[in-house]
C-alpha cells in the first residue's frame, strides 16, 4: 500500500527528494547520517541544506522513531474527547512518555495536530494507518496485538465519510449527488478553452481553500502567460484544524477531482497535474491512483483525451510529509520542489512563476470538484442555487458539541442558527468558524448567513473593540468559510481552547519572519499567564497590540490570520478573560521575591563580612 515508486529516471531530480526521504523513513524508521551523506551527494546538495529539509517535516526523523510510529492527535476536539485517557493508556502500555521511543525501538509515541478526523476523535495514526474513536480499551488491544505481530492493516479502521446532509433535491446538490464518470469532462467537446474560463468566471466559483480568489480569473491569468510547460496542482493538504471535507470528497468521488484537474488543464493549456496529498491521508493514495489508472484506461487521461487532438493531460500524486504551512500555495510548491516548505515573498504569483518556475494553477480539492459539476449541470442551473455573490453549495466539516458531526453540503445563504439546528448543536456557546485561522462566533452572530454577501474588508472586521458596534455593523455581513466548523458549549474552557490554538501556531510557523515566529510564541506565554490567573488588564492590551503587529508584518497568511481567534474571542467573550485576571483570582500581585528575601540577604552579607 505505501510504496512510492522511485525509478532510476526520476530518482535524482530534486522534486523527487521527498519521495526518496519517505522511502528511507519507511524502511529504516529514520534517516541516518550515512543515508544523508549518500542523498546529499546524489542530489548535489549540502548536508546542512538536506538536514534543513528533513527537520522541516514532522514525519521525517533523524533518530529511530520506532518500528511502529504512533501519532496521537492532540488538537482541541480530540482533547475534549478521550485524549487524556487514551494518552495515559498508550504511555502505560508502552512504558514511555509521549515524545519518546521504547528501548527496543518497537514503538515511538508522538503527538500531532489535527489529522483530519475531527468527526471521529480521539484518533491516531500508526505508520500513517488511521485509528479512529480510540478508547483506553481499544488502545490496549491494539498494542497487545501489534506486540504479537498482527498487521497494522488488519487492525486499523478506514475512516467513515459521515456525510450527514445534502440539499433535499438532486437539482440543488452539487457535490454529493450521483456521479457518472466523464459526464463533466465530455462537455469539453463543444467548448474552447476560453469558453471554459468564461463559464467558470460567470459561475463566480471562488477558491474553497479559504482565500476565495475567483477561480476563472486565476485560470485566465495562467492561460495568458505563455510558456512551454504549465502545471495544475490540486491542494489536498487540508491542514486547517477541524477540516475534513476534502478527505471525504477524495474518498467518495476521486474521479470528480481528476475531471476538475483535467478541465483546468484544458482551460489554461497545462499537460501535467499533481495532487499534493497530505501524508496524514496516505490511506487515500491507493484509491486515488486506482482512479487515475481507470481514467487512463478509459481514454479520459493521457494523449488526445476524448479524441481531441493535442488535448494531453496526466495526473500524479505527491505525498507531503507533515507541515501545516505546506497548505499555503507557495510553500506547497517549494515542498514539491524538494525544499523546506517556506512561503515565498509575493514577488510572483504561481500563475506567473510556480512549480519549477512555470505558470501554475493551485486549486483546492472542493474548487476543482465543483468544476465538472458546473459543466455538467449548465451555468443557468448552477446560478439558481445559493446566493447572488456565492452561487452553489458549500461543504462544511462539523465537529465538537453537537449530535451529528460529519460533512454537510449546504446551499450558500443558510442562516447560522439554522445550521446549528441542523447539526443538532448542544447548547452552542462558541463556534470556531473557519478553523484555527478563522474566527470565534458567539450568539451575536447566530442570525448571520453563511455566504459571501456584503463582505467587509478584513481589516475592518478585526478592528472592533466594542461588541455592540460589532453586532450592529456585522449583522448583515455574510460568513465565508473554508470548511471548518467547530462548536463548543458553555462548559468548555475558552482559554484552554485558545491555548491549544496558540500552541498550534508556535509549532506550525515556518519561522522565517520574526513577528510570526516570536510573536505567536509570546502570545502563547500570555495565554498561559491568563490561565494561571497571573494576568492583568495590561496583558490583554498587549495581546491586542502584538496581534496587530503579527498580522501586519507577516509574510504569509499564517501570520496574518494566526491571531484572528484570539482577537475575536477577546471581543465577544470578555467575561471569559476577565474571570482569570489577577483582580478576580487569589494571585497575590503585591508579592515581590526580592523584597521577601531582603532580610535573608542582609544576614548572609553580614556573615560573609564577619569571616572576611
Ligand atoms: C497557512 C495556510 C494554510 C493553507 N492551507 C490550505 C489547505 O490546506 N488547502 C487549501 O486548499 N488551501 C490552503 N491554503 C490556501 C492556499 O494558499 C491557496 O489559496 C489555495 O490552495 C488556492 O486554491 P483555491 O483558490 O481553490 O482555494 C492555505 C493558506 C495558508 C496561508
Ligand atoms: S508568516 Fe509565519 S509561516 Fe508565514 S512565512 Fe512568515 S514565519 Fe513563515
Amino acid at each position: 500500500m505505501f510504496l512510492i515508486m522511485v525509478t532510476k529516471e526520476n530518482a535524482l531530480q530534486r522534486s523527487n527528494l521527498l519521495n526518496v526521504l519517505w522511502d528511507i523513513q519507511r524502511k529504516r524508521r529514520f534517516i541516518s547520517r550515512d543515508d544523508m551523506k549518500k542523498i546529499a551527494k546524489e542530489f548535489s546538495i549540502s548536508m546542512i541544506e538536506l538536514e534543513g529539509v528533513i527537520s522541516f517535516y514532522h514525519f521525517f526523523h533523524l533518530q529511530n522513531a520506532g518500528k511502529y510510529t504512533i501519532y496521537l492527535n492532540c488538537s482541541t476536539i480530540s482533547q475534549h474527547k478521550d485524549y487524556q485517557a487514551v494518552k495515559k493508556t498508550f504511555q502505560d502500555e508502552l512504558g514511555v512518555l509521549i515524545g519518546n521511543v521504547t528501548k527496543d525501538n518497537l514503538f515511538g509515541f508522538f503527538k500531532t495536530s489535527c489529522i483530519g478526523l475531527s468527526d471521529q476523535e480521539t484518533s491516531a495514526l500508526i505508520n500513517n494507518y488511521p485509528f479512529t474513536n480510540l478508547t483506553p480499551k481499544k488502545v490496549k488491544t491494539i498494542i497487545s496485538k501489534l506486540k504479537k505481530g498482527q498487521s497494522l492493516e488488519s487492525l486499523s479502521n478506514y475512516p467513515k465519510d459521515n456525510i450527514k446532509y445534502r440539499p433535499e433535491k438532486d437539482a440543488k446538490t452539487i457535490f454529493f449527488k450521483t456521479y457518472t464518470k466523464g459526464e463533466g469532462l465530455k462537455q469539453l467537446v463543444s467548448l474552447k478553452p476560453e469558453d471554459v474560463i468564461d463559464l467558470i468566471s460567470k459561475s463566480k466559483l471562488s477558491g474553497r481553500g479559504g482565500a476565495f480568489f475567483p477561480t476563472g480569473m486565476k485560470w485566465k491569468l495562467c492561460r495568458n502567460n505563455k510558456s512551454d510547460q504549465k502545471y495544475i496542482i490540486c491542494n489536498a493538504d487540508e491542514g486547517e484544524p477541524g477540516t475534513f471535507k476534502d478527505r471525504v470528497l477524495m474518498n467518495k468521488y476521486p474521479g470528480l477531482l481528476i475531471e476538475g484537474m483535467t478541465i483546468a488543464g484544458y482551460a489554461v493549456g497545462a499537460t501535467e497535474g499533481t495532487i499534493y496529498l497530505r501524508a496524514e491521508y496516505l490511506y487515500l493514495k491507493d484509491k486515488i491512483e486506482a482512479a487515475i489508472k481507470d481514467f487512463e484506461e478509459a481514454g479520459l487521461l493521457g494523449k488526445n483525451i476524448l479524441g481531441l487532438k493535442g488535448f494531453d493531460f496526466k495526473v500524479t500524486v505527491q505525498l507531503g510529509a507533515g507541515a501545516y504551512i505546506c497548505g499555503e500555495e507557495t510553500a506547497l510548491i517549494a515542498s514539491m520542489e524538494g525544499k523546506r516548505g517556506e512561503p515565498t515573498t509575493k514577488e510572483y504569483f504561481p500563475v506567473e512563476k510556480g512549480f519549477l518556475g512555470k505558470p501554475t494553477v493551485v486549486n483546492n480539492v472542493e474548487t476543482l470538484c465543483a468544476v465538472p459539476r458546473i459543466l455538467e449541470m449548465g451555468l443557468d442551473n448552477y446560478l439558481k442555487i445559493g446566493t447572488k455573490q456565492t452561487p452553489g453549495t458549500k461543504l462544511l466539516s462539523v465537529s465538537g458539541d453537537c449530535k451529528k458531526p460529519g460533512v454537510y453540503e449546504i446551499e450558500w445563504g443558510m442562516k447560522l442558527k439554522d445550521f446549528l439546528n441542523l447539526i443538532e448543536a448542544e447548547d452552542p456557546h462558541v463556534v470556531l468558524f473557519n478553523g484555527f485561522s478563522g474566527e470565534c462566533l458567539s450568539e451575536v452572530d447566530f442570525d448571520r448567513e453563511i455566504s459571501g454577501e456584503n463582505l467587509l474588508a478584513e481589516h475592518i472586521q478585526f478592528k472592533f473593540n466594542d461588541p455592540i458596534e460589532y453586532s450592529r455593523k456585522m449583522s448583515g455581513v455574510g460568513l465565508r468559510s473554508g470548511g471548518s466548523f467547530m462548536v463548543f458549549n458553555k462548559k468548555r474552557d475558552l482559554i484552554g481552547i485558545l491555548k491549544n490554538i496558540t500552541k498550534f501556531f508556535v509549532a506550525e510557523s515556518c519561522g522565517i519572519c520574526v513577528p510570526c515566529r516570536t510573536g505567536n510564541f509570546l502570545l502563547n506565554k500570555k495565554i498561559n499567564k491568563i490561565m494561571f490567573g497571573h494576568a492583568e488588564l495590561k496583558d490583554l492590551e498587549e495581546i491586542r497590540e502584538w496581534s496587530f503587529i503579527i498580522k501586519q508584518s507577516s509574510r504569509c497568511g499564517l501570520g496574518k490570520t494566526s491571531t484572528n481567534c484570539l482577537l475575536t474571542a477577546m471581543l465577544k467573550f470578555p467575561e471569559e478573560f476577565k474571570k482569570h485576571l489577577t483582580a478576580e483570582s487569589n494571585f497575590n500581585h503585591s508579592f515581590n521575591i526580592e523584597n521577601a528575601v531582603e532580610n535573608y540577604n542582609t544576614i548572609i552579607q553580614e556573615i560573609e563580612s564577619t569571616y572576611e
